[in-house]
């Protein structure tokens, strides 16, 4: 039995060790253009233009996000990025402009795939 919990957690650690947070999507992808506000992108930090954002709520704005806004490239133009990867990103600026949002978990991310692809869906 404790073999089993162990390899649970193995592999629970080895998962989330594979998947960047937040912070680090956010330098590596989003800071081009978020830092500096480049192109009209809400600025990381700008509790004016974010608290608009803000109160859509996170499974819309992570989904619209990912998808792309005009000049925002879906998933901030890098393909291969993940759902929850995006959606810890999009919580990280959120929470720089005072929110208090969590890494979307399971059930979070079923609703914003679900967003992602009514849209998708629509499109055609
Ligand atoms: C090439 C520049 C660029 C990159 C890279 C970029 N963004 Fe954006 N982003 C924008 C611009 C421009 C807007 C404003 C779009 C508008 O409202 O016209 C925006 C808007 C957004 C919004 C608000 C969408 C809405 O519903 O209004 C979110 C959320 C967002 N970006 C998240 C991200 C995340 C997360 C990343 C990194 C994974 C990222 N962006 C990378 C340019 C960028």
């Amino acid at each position: 039995m404790n073999k089993i919990i162990n390899i649970l957690l193995l592999t629970l650690i080895a998962a989330s060790a594979l998947a960047a947070t937040g912070e680090e999507t956010y330098k590596t992808t989003c800071a081009n253009c978020h830092e500096k506000g480049l192109a009209g992108a809400p600025q990381i930090g700008d509790k004016k233009a974010w608290g608009k954002l803000i109160k859509e709520g996170q499974v819309p704005l992570t989904a619209d996000g990912y998808k792309g806004v005009r000049a925002m490239p879906a998933k901030g133009g890098r393909p291969e990025l993940t759902v929850a990867e995006f959606g810890s990103a999009v919580v990280f600026m959120a929470n720089q402009a005072g929110a208090n949002w969590q890494d979307p978990d399971e059930a979070l991310l079923k609703k914003i795939s679900a967003r992602i692809e009514k849209h998708a869906q629509a499109k055609k």
